[in-house]
């Protein structure tokens, strides 16, 4: 049957301002794309297409609203958009295939958004999902699998941007990638790999330049078969991504490693402390620490949220420290990523903002001199630790994060020592 169907996650970041959400639709239908905003009055609203580069499709600033005012959109959609006054929402109508992709929705409010959209549409004549698309993070490895084994007469070859990147031919006496593929594009030096067996792609290192669509072609004979995969890279700010991917974190509390997905039915989702499995998801299911090494380690602080796969690690240790890797499994598309998580030393309890200015009694001030030669030599012990700490990772090859609490400790003892400084002791 070749009816309509869509099908749509959406996920709303509310920190960040990024939204995400996956569109479907057959070929000739239309498809919206909502803001999910009233729009307010000062605020502008901006549509891009991004092959590659973003192509500003529509806009609204002020009471001007503009669609397609360049060649490159008047060409792919002319007078198929529309866009919603009140809410900046945007519809493609009659779409076509090569609609397929990566729209993003940039707002200019007090807190600037960012909302990205993967679309799929479908032609009415290949009528088995032949899209796969995946939302990734930049630093991210990313394979797409082919589903092939490479025999002799056949070739494979992937394409991104319309340009040849990879190619395998089935004697294997002709492999490139990227630079070689195609004279002086260096788009992903040394960012890609061939599987030789399956021809599947790996892209490591993804970056936001990376989205976009990535085209399979097999060629068996004169069949030729193709594939598209659509990555969306998260439009976070580089902080951010830092932020999702490099915890630090103080012993005794919580933390949380967030996918910033919403898992579909049929992925596969694994967490990995320095490359042991220690919890698992896959549909409604999920296993945590099922062997006895992980159970030792963590025993029963490691949750996992059903819907996200989200692995939060309660009453941190010391040797909670180091990688956790994340491995997502579709059926064509594998994402693996990386986060760190440095426990910081215990706080002191010094509460700094509690001691009074005046009318301290001769006893009060000894006892203020010692918590202050404590915090001074806490904080010195900060500075050594995160010395000897930093060497120790240099030596891991891991950069040493700085933590903001370790700075704080430092910074407070400053001005208390300087302001007891002309008082007797
Ligand atoms: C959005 O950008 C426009 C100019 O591009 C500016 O006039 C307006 O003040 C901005 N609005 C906000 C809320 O920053
Ligand atoms: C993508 O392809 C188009 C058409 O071939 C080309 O004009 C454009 O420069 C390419 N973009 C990049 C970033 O390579
Ligand atoms: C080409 O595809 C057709 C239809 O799918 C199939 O019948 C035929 O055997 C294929 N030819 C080769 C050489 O694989
Ligand atoms: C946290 O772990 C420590 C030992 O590492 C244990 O003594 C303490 O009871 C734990 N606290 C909680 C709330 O589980
Ligand atoms: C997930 O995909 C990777 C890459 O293809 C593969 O090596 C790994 O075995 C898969 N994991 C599971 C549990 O299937
Ligand atoms: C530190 O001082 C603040 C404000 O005076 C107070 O609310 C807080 O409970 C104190 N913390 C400790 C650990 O004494």
């Amino acid at each position: 049957m070749l009816g309509i169907f869509i099908t749509m996650s959406v996920l709303i970041h509310g920190a960040s301002g990024v939204g995400t959400e996956r569109l479907s639709e057959m070929e000739g239908e239309s498809i919206t794309l909502n803001t999910d905003v009233e729009r307010k009055q000062q605020e502008d609203i901006r549509w891009y297409y991004t092959l590659v580069n973003d192509i500003l499709i529509a806009e609204i600033t002020g009471d001007q609203s503009k669609i397609c005012t360049d060649v490159q959109c008047t060409e792919r959609f002319r007078d198929r958009l529309k866009l919603d006054h009140q809410t900046g929402s945007l519809t493609i109508k009659g779409t076509r295939p090569t609609d397929s992709g990566v729209y993003k929705l940039k707002l200019n409010s007090s807190r600037s958004s960012t909302k990205i959209f993967i679309v799929t549409v479908h032609s009415f004549f290949s009528v088995d999902t032949n899209e796969e698309s995946a939302f990734v993070m930049e630093g991210d490895s990313v394979i797409l699998h082919t589903d092939a084994e490479t025999k002799q007469q056949e070739k494979i070859r992937w394409y991104f941007n319309g340009t040849r990147i990879a190619q395998i031919t089935g004697d294997l006496s002709n492999i490139c990638t990227d630079v070689q593929c195609n004279e002086g594009t260096e788009r992903f030096r040394d960012r890609l790999k061939l599987d030789h067996q399956t021809g599947s792609l790996t892209i490591t290192k993804i970056r936001n330049t990376d989205t976009g669509v990535y085209q399979l072609r097999i060629i068996i004979s004169s069949n030729i078969s193709t594939k598209s995969f659509i990555l969306a890279v998260y439009d976070f700010p580089v902080v951010e991504v830092d932020e999702i991917k490099r915890k630090s974190v103080k012993k005794g509390e919580s933390v949380t490693l967030d996918t910033h997905v919403i898992k579909s039915p049929n992925d596969l989702m694994m967490w990995y402390f320095i490359d042991t499995p220690i919890a698992e998801i896959t549909g409604d299911q999920s296993k945590i620490c099922t062997d006895d090494q992980c159970e030792e380690r963590f025993r029963d602080r490691l949750k996992l949220d059903p819907q996200t796969g989200s692995l939060t690690i309660t009453n941190i240790t010391n040797t909670d420290s180091g990688e956790y890797k994340l491995q997502i499994n579709s059926s064509r598309i594998s994402i693996r990523r990386s986060f760190s998580v440095s426990v910081s030393i215990k706080s002191f309890g010094v509460n700094v903002t509690a001691v009074p200015d005046s009318g301290v009694s001769s006893g009060a001030v000894a006892g203020i001199c010692v918590v202050v030669l404590l915090v001074v030599a806490a904080a010195a012990a900060v500075i050594y630790y995160r010395h000897w700490k930093s060497t120790q990772a240099g030596q891991d090859g891991v950069p040493w994060q700085n933590n903001p609490d370790e700075r704080n400790g430092v910074e407070v003892s400053i001005p208390l020592s300087n302001k007891f400084s002309t008082d007797p002791c």
